[in-house]
């Protein structure tokens, strides 16, 4: 055995001894005996700490009907090569309580946080009692990190009067204040949905760069695009260290996906637009999902095997809501007419084109045939509504990067939904910087087709700036999309609210980004009643 596979079968078998210690009560001793010693030379005993060690905060993920995971990582220097840590693992005690002041403690145990995950920290817990509020709480070295509150989801089957989420995503750090995270955080929310563009991969900007908005902060350090795995952990670490963030985090379980600037702009499946021969784009693929998951509340499935990651998932939350966390991005066929917005783009209508990938396609489409809850929810990244974005009625344009890049994917999907008579079907994403919400039609070109459910698009957290309510443009451009409903280019995330009976959504929207203090609105929202794919206004 080489030492190199020697050690990542040991971090393996360390989480997964974790999990076992903390059903079983094998104490910690026993679980380093357990493997060999190994990592008895490898640990850092007695850890000391000089800065905070939970710099970047906590969070939780993935909520269960009996658990969740539980994240942190210790980092006492988050902005150097290595967090300020030695290279050694150290253990990390962790402790779920029912009530905030963690008197009540009903788990605890012990994690091992290794140098090869950059000291991050994945516990995944079960065994807990079903759509009730958690708290949390890490220790290392003496010191505690904050208390994070989560919860749990329902049980599988159970009726359940209501679920209260948001979606949110694209936070381009220079572009603006997470002041929506903070709105986020009081809210307390079910779970919180990431589409992805947690990062922006992107050089530091300097203060002369020319932007299409304002810049409103600098990031800590100069450094060109994030390739390696250094740069993409210092890049999380950038990011991480906003309180806004770690306030959000710590409020509500975040379901994770990514999207393209976790990795580069627009990547699609095996293709970067930038020429980059194919054995180089999977290893900064390999280095970005890995970064990825050191720093996110996910759980061990995701963790990534190289350049691969399973990030498809389905959530369940009792009978109301089927909760599919789609992967448009690492399956999809390869971008077709530079990826911009184009009118007359031949290849974008080949029928062999994918978002999902067959393996993804048939996983999702067989769900439909039977659904176990109320509502069905693909929760993905891009818009999956067709969106003209030329104001001349004689030319339809579509950006590239959009399901409207693969017409006969999403011509699959709405095959797929008609035929198992998929009733209640709510689709959530992002990615455009805007508020959108548009009704799903069998033929896009006429309006008396079938609906056959509703496409909610969330706008960014910053990307963008400030931003604006709505220019002519998109005025104009509404008229020819009749089945949009709404547009705004403010800054914010979407709230939703759904029971039995109705799906309402609230786009909540802030007036500005570009300074901290900032007041936040109902811009518009909408219902959906159940058994009826339409928008209504609230
Ligand atoms: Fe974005």
């Amino acid at each position: 055995m080489t030492s190199s596979s020697r050690t990542r079968f040991n971090v393996d078998e360390f989480v997964t001894l974790n999990r076992r210690k903390l059903l079983r009560g094998i104490g910690a001793s026993a679980l380093l005996t357990a493997t060999g010693g190994w990592f008895t030379r490898e640990l850092w005993a007695q850890p000391v700490f000089s800065e905070h060690p939970f710099s970047l905060g906590v969070a939780s993920g993935d909520p269960a009907p009996d658990g969740f995971v539980l994240w942190t990582k210790i980092a006492p220097k988050p902005l150097e090569r290595g967090g300020g840590m030695p290279n050694k693992a150290v253990e990390v005690a962790w402790a779920v309580a029912t009530d905030e002041a963690m008197t009540n403690i009903v788990q605890h145990g012990k994690a091992i946080a290794a140098p090869a995950l950059g000291h991050s920290v994945h516990v995944e817990i079960a065994g807990l009692e079903p759509a009730r509020d958690y708290f949390y709480r890490f220790t290392v070295g003496g010191q505690q990190s904050r208390v994070g509150r989560t919860r749990t989801f329902p049980r599988a089957g159970a009726a359940v009067a209501q679920m209260k989420f948001a979606v949110a995503g694209c936070q381009r750090y220079e572009a603006g204040y997470f002041n929506a995270y903070r709105k986020l955080a009081e809210e307390r929310f079910d779970f919180v949905f990431h589409y992805g563009d947690y990062i922006y991969e992107y050089a530091t900007l300097r203060p002369d760069a020319m932007t299409a908005w304002p810049i409103v902060r600098l990031m800590p350090g100069e450094s060109g695009e994030c390739v390696t795995l250094e740069h993409y952990r210092q890049r999380y670490a950038i990011y991480q260290l906003n309180e806004e963030l770690q306030a959000a985090h710590a409020s509500a379980p975040f379901i994770m996906s990514f999207d393209d600037h976790e990795v580069v702009n627009d990547w699609a499946g095996e293709d970067t637009l930038k020429n980059t021969p194919r054995a180089q784009f999977l290893l900064r693929r390999a280095a970005a999902f890995q970064a990825w998951y050191e720093h996110l509340p996910l759980r061990r499935a995701q963790m990534p095997k190289g350049p691969n990651i399973q990030a498809y998932r389905r959530l369940m939350a009792g009978d109301l809501l089927a909760l599919n966390v789609l992967d448009t991005r690492q399956y999809r066929t390869g971008i077709v007419c530079g990826a911009r917005v184009m009118a007359g783009c031949e290849p974008a209508l080949e029928p062999n084109r994918t978002m999902l990938g067959e393996a993804q396609e048939r996983w999702l489409y067989e769900s439909f045939k039977s659904p176990a809850a109320r509502w069905t929810l693909l929760a993905q990244q891009i818009p999956l509504m067709r969106q003209d974005r030329d104001a001349d009625p004689n030319i339809l344009s579509l950006s590239m990067d959009k399901w409207d890049g693969a017409v006969a994917a999403r011509e699959r999907l709405f095959g797929a939904v008609e035929q198992s008579k998929l009733a209640n079907l709510v689709v959530v994403d992002g990615d455009v910087h805007e508020n959108c919400a548009g009704e799903l039609k069998k033929n896009f070109d006429d309006e008396k087709s079938a609906t056959l459910g509703v496409d909610f698009t969330a706008t960014s957290i910053s990307s963008g700036g400030d931003g604006f309510d709505i220019s002519k443009r998109r005025r104009a451009l509404m008229q020819q999309d009749p089945h949009i409903k709404f547009y705004n280019n403010q800054r914010g995330y979407v709230r939703h609210v759904v029971t039995p009976k109705q799906w309402r959504a609230d786009y909540q929207v802030l007036d500005k980004v570009s300074v901290r203090e900032a007041t936040m609105r109902t811009r518009r929202s909408f219902v959906v009643e159940s058994g009826a794919a339409r928008l209504n206004d609230a």
